[in-house]
């Protein structure tokens, strides 16, 4: 199996959770995508949900597959929302970000009664921090927020550099909200809430891409099938 193919049989367990009536989060990225494709044939077929996606690359998605879009002002509370993650633990902590959505993923996560995670077995680790973390910043004031994050880092327990990310075309990449993104590369995160406490108390950090408590199980397509966490 492709790593494409375990997203797409992922993607396929996960859409068997979505009840008519339900009101769901559409995450973003390519596991995600497979999602919003399966869901596209569902609703062509006449079934009625009511969606929140995380991104406008999944609302553009979602539009040309016609499937009906709210706002969580509209809808404040979902039942149930389906996205991948860049890492996950065993205790279904996350990281996200990789496709720069992190915030509004969070906060739909947030409002969703269930969130249920689909990833390739690649995702899975001991423990995070092998994939960059993004942290989503505002634009004014970045050098000074540079240095309050890298000492949040390192209060942390953490080390490693901290990057802006830079767009196809080598400008920083600008995120749907109007934000940069900074990775920080640390290879190894012991205490994810302690470092998600520390980032969140610096001004000018938006987000960041340590989900948790969010998820409440996690679909992993690795070669002998599709495993579940809970
Ligand atoms: C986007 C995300 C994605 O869920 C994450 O990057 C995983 O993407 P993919 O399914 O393409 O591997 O967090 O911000």
């Amino acid at each position: 199996m492709t790593q494409d193919e375990a997203k797409r049989a992922v993607a396929a367990v996960a859409i068997e959770a979505v009840r008519p009536g339900m009101r769901l989060g559409l995450g973003t990225g390519s596991t995600a995508k497979h999602f919003v494709d399966l869901l596209g044939e569902l609703v062509r077929d006449g079934l009625q949900v009511i969606c929140v996606p995380t991104s406008e690359a999944t609302r553009a998605q979602a539009q040309s597959l016609n499937i009906p879009l709210t706002t969580l002002d509209e809808t404040p509370e979902l039942d149930l929302t389906v996205d991948g993650a860049d890492e996950l633990d065993a205790h279904l902590n996350l990281i996200k970000g990789g496709g720069a959505a992190l915030l509004r993923e969070k906060i739909v996560a947030a409002a969703s009664a269930r969130m249920i995670v689909i990833a390739d077995a690649s995702k899975k680790v001991e423990t995070l921090g092998r994939f960059p973390l993004p942290i989503e910043v505002i634009q004014f004031g970045l050098g000074a927020t540079k240095i309050a994050v890298a000492k949040a880092i390192e209060a942390a327990g953490c080390t490693g550099p901290t990057r802006l990310r830079l767009a196809a075309d080598g400008h920083p990449l600008v995120t749907d909200s109007g934000h940069v993104i900074l990775d920080a590369a640390l290879e190894r995160i012991p205490d994810a809430r302690a470092l998600a406490d520390n980032l969140a108390a610096v001004p000018g950090v938006v987000e960041h891409g340590l989900f948790i408590g969010l998820a409440s199980e996690a679909l992993i397509a690795g070669p002998t099938g599709v495993e579940r966490l809970a």
